[in-house]
């Protein structure tokens, strides 16, 4: 099938490639850009970079290179009508059938993307018009300039609204966007009706799904959300993101909180760098979104129940996203307060002074399990240590899990060594299969030490020496493709895999490039360095006696003995009774 270009450019233009790669490979934001470990190559330090404004990504280590189609078929593995499949669902598009679509179908198949850009619009539309809905916020302390910055909308009773403003109100694409529902008796109507809109916005700007808050409060729930659309998954939106990036990366960190109404009532106090979770706990994608803006967020509670047990589900969730270089903290406001509630009984300062005064996650974890612990007797500190284990286990930051582990020894009268044993327990059970696998990839690249060499090499060109070239001197394939390696890493001032394999598939084929890219992905974390300066010692001790056993070999051919050393006279002696 012939692919219309202009709806591979389209689908293009919709997608945000930063979201694309994120949800896959967790990106940092540097600058303009975003950076990652490679997912196409083995590294250490990032060399692998996406581009939101030029809508590609790039790997300066190993050369991938490509735009979010070219993403997800390198790294999904899906062919490219896969791949256009999935992108187009996932921004509402529809895939043109054949070249040859009729206008009509053409103009019925509108998607979800604009369906929820016309109820946005509608649904502000009617706020103007609608007193109650216009006192309802003004009562909650909402200026008309905050209303219009959230562009928040209202849903007017009534059932079929809707019709007014879609031209077909029986599109599958409304129910599709989550707009409009239809009953057992195959009636369509209003999925939201009577409510304050918030609409919910992606960082490209586009609306994704909306949250409804009832103004009559008799009527439940409380808050009415989009359902789960291709556009909108509850567990990775922010709800205010767009609007509040700017102010999170002004103000070096972001506000985690509950609920719309937080978002906005802080706003309106001239809080903004605040985003909300959208009636789940926060999930790992959603701080993994957060760090590309800041290194430091504030998880902010209620002082209920249930205030606390979402901290302890955030806390949770999050383990696996700290590096040493984010700070995660959580803030829990007076009991029976929230947020906007607390803004408007006290001040923006009064709460921005809790935000600094938020715990740090490692004093949050010790205080909530220390509430009922006191920590004297042995049993209660067997009990905290068994506690506190499994959260120390989650973390893969070096420094951040020393210190935490350095404080768990001081409350529990442990010092470090006792500690690592006892938390390390758990760690060392778990070795052995790690070891195994490791043990495994050694072996397999044991196959031959020049192999090992030569993709250690790849993967550190800069630790290539003049020397080396001295060697491989056989005429096995081996030996060649090794110095090819050494040579080249040694022209190439920069690290670049890239053009290493580009020189190498020229000289040998795609075929040892393929060999060489599958064993690479086998090669575990390790000192390159050490490993390298071993193999290097072992190989020139084994090439130096293969030489001398030649040159001693000749040497006897020709029965001269005389002129042996009795050094060599010895090596000579002992490698003929091998
Ligand atoms: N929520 C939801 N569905 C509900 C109740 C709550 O999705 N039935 C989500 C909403 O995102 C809401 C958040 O949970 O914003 C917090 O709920 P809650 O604390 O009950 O509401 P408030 O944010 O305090 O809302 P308001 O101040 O308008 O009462
Ligand atoms: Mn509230």
């Amino acid at each position: 099938m012939a692919f219309p270009e202009s709806f591979t450019l389209e689908l293009l233009n919709r997608t945000d490639i930063v979201d694309i790669v994120d949800k896959r490979v967790p990106l940092k934001k540097k600058g303009s850009e975003y950076s990652a470990n490679c997912p196409f190559h083995q590294e250490k330090t990032p060399s692998f970079t996406v581009s939101p404004s030029k809508q590609f990504y790039h790997c300066f280590g190993c050369g991938a290179h490509g735009n979010a189609i070219g993403f997800l078929i390198e790294h999904d593995g899906l062919t490219f009508l896969d791949a256009i499949n999935y992108l187009a669902s996932s921004v509402g598009l529809e895939v043109p059938k054949s070249n040859f679509q009729s206008p009509e179908k053409k103009q019925q198949s509108s998607n979800l993307l604009e369906a929820l850009n016309i109820a946005n619009i509608y649904y502000k539309s009617q706020l103007k018009k609608s007193r109650l809905a216009i006192n309802y916020l003004k009562d909650r302390g909402l200026s008309g300039k905050t209303a219009k910055d959230f562009s928040i909308g209202y849903a007017p009773d009534g059932y079929e609204n809707l019709k007014s403003t879609f031209k077909n109100y029986q599109d599958e694409t409304l129910i599709k966007a989550g707009l409009t529902d239809k009953s057992d008796n195959g009636k369509y109507y209003d999925r939201f009706r009577g409510r304050i809109m918030f609409p919910i916005y992606n960082t490209k700007g586009d609306v994704i799904g909306f949250g409804g808050r009832v103004i009559d409060s008799e009527k439940t729930p409380k808050y009415y959300n989009s359902p789960e659309t291709p556009l909108f998954q509850k567990k990775y939106e922010l709800y205010g993101l767009l609007t509040s990036r700017k102010a999170i990366h002004d103000e070096g960190y972001a506000i985690v909180v509950e609920g719309y109404m937080d978002v906005v009532g802080l706003a309106q106090f001239e809080i903004r760098n605040v985003v909300a979770t959208l009636g789940t706990a926060t999930t790992e994608f959603h701080i993994q979104k957060l760090i590309r803006y800041t290194s430091e967020i504030v998880f902010c509670f209620d002082g209920d129940r249930a205030g606390k047990s979402a901290a302890w589900k955030a806390m949770n969730n999050s383990l696996s996203s700290i590096t040493d270089s984010v700070q995660l903290k959580f803030l829990f406001l007076p009991s029976k307060h929230d947020p906007d509630s607390y803004v408007r009984e006290k001040s923006a300062k009064d709460f921005q002074n809790l935000a600094r005064q938020a715990l740090p996650l490692t004093e949050y974890v010790i205080k909530y399990l220390t509430t009922d612990n006191d920590l004297v007797s042995q049993e209660s500190k067997v009990k905290f240590l068994n506690n506190i284990e499994p959260i120390i286990m989650k973390i893969n930051a070096p420094k951040f899990s020393l210190l935490f582990k350095k404080r768990i020894a001081e409350l529990v009268n442990l010092d470090m060594s006792e500690i690592n044993q006892v938390i390390g327990k758990v760690n060392k059970q778990k070795l052995p299969t790690r070891q195994k696998v490791n043990n495994k990839i050694q072996r397999k690249i044991l196959m031959s030490s020049t192999r090992k060499f030569s993709l250690l090499i790849i993967l550190n060109p800069g630790l290539a020496k003049k020397e080396d070239l001295h060697m491989f001197q056989s005429d096995l394939h081996e030996a060649k493709l090794a110095n090819a390696i050494i040579e080249i890493s040694l022209k190439d001032t920069e690290y670049n895999m890239a053009s290493i394999f580009h020189f190498l598939s020229n000289r040998f084929g795609e075929k040892v490039i393929e060999e060489l890219n599958s064993q690479l992905a086998t090669v575990g974390e390790m000192n390159c360095e050490l490993e390298i300066d071993a193999l290097r010692t072992n190989l020139k001790n084994k090439q130096s006696a293969i030489e001398k056993k030649n040159t001693l070999n000749q040497i006897e051919k020709k029965g001269n003995t005389n002129l042996l050393s009795d050094e060599d006279k010895d090596f000579l002696r002992n490698i003929t009774k091998r």
